[in-house]
Parts: structure tokens; C-alpha cells; sequence
């Protein structure tokens, strides 16, 4: 790579299925109700994949999407990284999967585990990868939590859905990724996991019959940690860029609850008009919920090529990731 070059976003795309799942359908699963999700949450629906579609399926058709957006062919991609709780298989990487499935026979393909962070951990990572010598890197995030969901568990199946987003990341001629931050707080692993079907925990009949298949979550513990930890690291990926909050066009934040939004948002001195939210259709997509955004308001010609955005991710590790870049 030349000294003078940037590293930044070539292409995006993002994909979610087609079936929609709404709060009053839920209350026909479980004790709730569409005024207490939309008062708590701000969700109104989500969607959820199709029984033939998985993590790959989805991330291929976003990844697909992002090369057509970048004009670039699948042989032109040299690593895919992707972030993903809801795997396709314990191994291989959903990763490899994708690869095939897009035919991206050049590329190494790995996934990395930063649950709800992935996408800016990804991100970061497919920077780093880019400074190293690779070309062209995919990213995509991608996300079916709705097998993951414990459909009797009011406090977590309200919240999640699916979805998949993908960029191609490599040189570009000006702006690109200025700054980032990402951290972890592993001593809080407890309060957002799947307790069963690792090694800690191998499945077994028992365990099933417990639920301990399905996401575990202390919601107030998270809800505390995100209002906290989205300023402070969304500063340092400011500091780290140079760039002042005024300076940002669009903070596209985790999509997990509007009410940690708007706290978040309120510390940091970012306008609320600048922040992209549409979990109200989408719910908790996870490693997904940033690229979906990102897109939806490139569509809705809010984004534009040349704007300044804040990314900020949040969730299972405990973990947390920002970034500021040039669209
Ligand atoms: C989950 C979350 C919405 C719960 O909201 P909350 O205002 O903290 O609600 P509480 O957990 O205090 O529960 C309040 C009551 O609502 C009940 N409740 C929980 N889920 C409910 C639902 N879907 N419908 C109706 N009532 C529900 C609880 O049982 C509790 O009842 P109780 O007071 O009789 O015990 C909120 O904590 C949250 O969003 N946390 C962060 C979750 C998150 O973002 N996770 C992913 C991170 S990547």
C-alpha cells in the first residue's frame, strides 16, 4: 500500500428476509403486548428467515449486493471476515460457507465472535488486514438469532431478528476509516450467552429440556452497560479520528433498543436527527443491525458518499466497538 492511500468502504449491501413477524403476532406466543414492547424497546416488528435459509444465506446475498455496489468480481476478494452469534455450524466458519456460495475461490475466510460488536470488530479487523497487504476484504455481518431465540422467553424473543449486511473494504483515494475503538469486558461474559452447546457445556438431554440451548439475558445489566459504554467509546474513536461530534453527518448505532439510543445519544452531544434508527422494522439484528442501517439510509438519501459517519456496536462479551470514517 502506497503511504498517501486510504483504506474505506468500496461497496455495501444488505439483505433481510421476507417473512415479517410483528408484536401482535407475539402476543399470541407469549404473555406481552405491542404497547409494552413499543414503549420498552421502540420495535414494532422483525423479520425472521425462512426454514431453508441460514447465517450464509442471508450474508451471501448481502455480500453479493456489496460487490455489485463496489463493481468488483468474487475473485477480486482476498479475505472474508465475518461476524456472526448465530452461525450456520459450530465449524466450519459461516465464513467458508459464503465464500462458496458467492464463489470467491481467492479468499481466506474466517468468522469472528464479538456478539452484537462484530461488525465494527470486523471492520476494524478487515483495516487491519487491508494495511497488511490484502487488497479487497468483505465484511458481512449476518444474523439468524431467531434460532437462537427461546420462543417462551418474553424477555428475549421480543427483541431480536434477522438480517445480514456486508461492505468491501480497500484503498480509496480520500476519507475512509479515520479512527476506531474496540474493547471487551470479559469479568460480564455471564450476563448475554448461550449457556449450552459448547465445550463448557456440551448439548445433552437435559440441558435441552432446561432451554439452555436458547440466548440468556440479564436486560437491565446490558441496558446499564450500553447507555455507559456507547459515549465513552464512541469519544475515542472521535479522538482517535480527530473529528468533533458536530463534524458527524450519521451516528448508525447497534439497533437493540431506542431507549438506550436516545441516553446514549444525548451524553455523546450528537444531534438526534442525526442518528439512523429503523429497529422499529427490524428489531435486534446484531452483528447485522449497522450495515442494515447504514443502507437503509443510503436508500432513503440520508447517507451520501462523502459524509462523515459514527459507527458503534455494543453486546455479548461484554464487548464494544466504534468507528468514524468517510463515507
Ligand atoms: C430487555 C428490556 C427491554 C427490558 O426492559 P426493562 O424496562 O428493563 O424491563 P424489566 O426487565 O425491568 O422488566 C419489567 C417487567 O416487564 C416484564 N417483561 C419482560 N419482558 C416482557 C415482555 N416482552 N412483555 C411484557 N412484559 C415483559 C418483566 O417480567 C418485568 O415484570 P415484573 O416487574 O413483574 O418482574 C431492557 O432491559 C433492554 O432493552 N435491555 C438491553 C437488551 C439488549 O439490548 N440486548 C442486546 C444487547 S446487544
Amino acid at each position: 500500500m502506497k503511504d498517501s492511500s486510504k483504506i474505506g468502504i468500496l461497496g455495501i449491501g444488505a439483505y433481510v428476509p421476507k417473512r415479517i413477524l410483528t408484536n401482535n403476532d407475539l402476543e399470541e406466543l407469549v404473555d406481552t403486548s405491542d404497547e409494552w414492547i413499543q414503549t420498552r424497546t421502540g420495535i414494532k416488528q422483525r423479520r425472521i428467515a425462512d426454514a431453508s435459509e441460514a447465517s450464509s444465506d442471508l450474508g451471501a446475498i448481502a455480500a453479493k449486493q456489496a460487490l455489485d455496489d463496489a463493481k468488483l468480481n468474487p475473485e477480486d476478494i482476498e479475505a472474508i471476515v465475518t461476524a456472526t452469534l448465530s452461525p450456520d455450524y459450530i465449524s466450519p466458519a459461516t465464513a467458508c460457507l459464503i465464500q462458496s456460495k458467492i464463489g470467491a475461490h481467492n479468499a481466506a475466510a474466517f468468522d469472528l465472535g464479538a456478539g452484537c460488536s462484530g461488525f465494527v470488530y470486523a471492520l476494524t479487523v478487515a483495516y487491519g488486514l487491508v494495511l497488511a497487504g490484502f487488497k479487497k476484504v468483505l465484511v458481512v455481518g449476518t444474523e439468524t438469532t431467531s434460532r437462537f431465540v427461546n420462543w417462551q422467553d418474553r424477555s428475549t424473543c421480543v427483541l431480536f431478528g434477522d438480517g445480514a449486511g456486508a461492505v468491501v473494504v480497500g484503498e480509496v483515494k480520500a476519507g475512509g476509516i479515520l479512527g476506531w475503538d474496540i474493547g471487551a469486558d470479559g469479568t460480564n461474559f455471564d450476563v448475554l450467552k448461550i449457556p449450552a452447546g459448547g465445550s463448557r457445556e456440551p448439548l445433552s438431554a437435559l440441558n435441552i429440556h432446561q432451554q439452555r440451548q436458547y440466548i440468556y439475558m440479564n436486560g437491565a445489566e446490558v441496558f446499564r452497560f450500553a447507555v455507559r459504554v456507547i459515549p465513552k467509546t464512541s469519544q475515542k474513536a472521535l479522538l482517535n479520528a480527530q473529528v468533533q461530534p458536530d463534524d458527524i453527518d450519521w451516528m448508525i448505532p447497534h439497533q437493540a433498543n431506542t431507549r438506550i439510543i436516545n441516553a446514549a445519544v444525548e451524553s455523546l452531544g450528537i444531534a438526534k436527527e442525526s442518528v439512523v434508527v429503523n429497529l422499529d422494522r427490524y428489531g435486534n439484528t446484531s452483528a447485522a443491525s449497522i450495515p442494515i442501517a447504514w443502507v437503509e439510509g443510503i436508500e432513503e438519501g440520508k447517507i451520501k458518499r462523502g459524509h462523515k459517519l459514527l459507527l458503534v456496536g455494543f453486546g455479548a462479551g461484554l464487548t464494544w466497538g466504534s468507528m468514524v470514517l468517510e463515507y
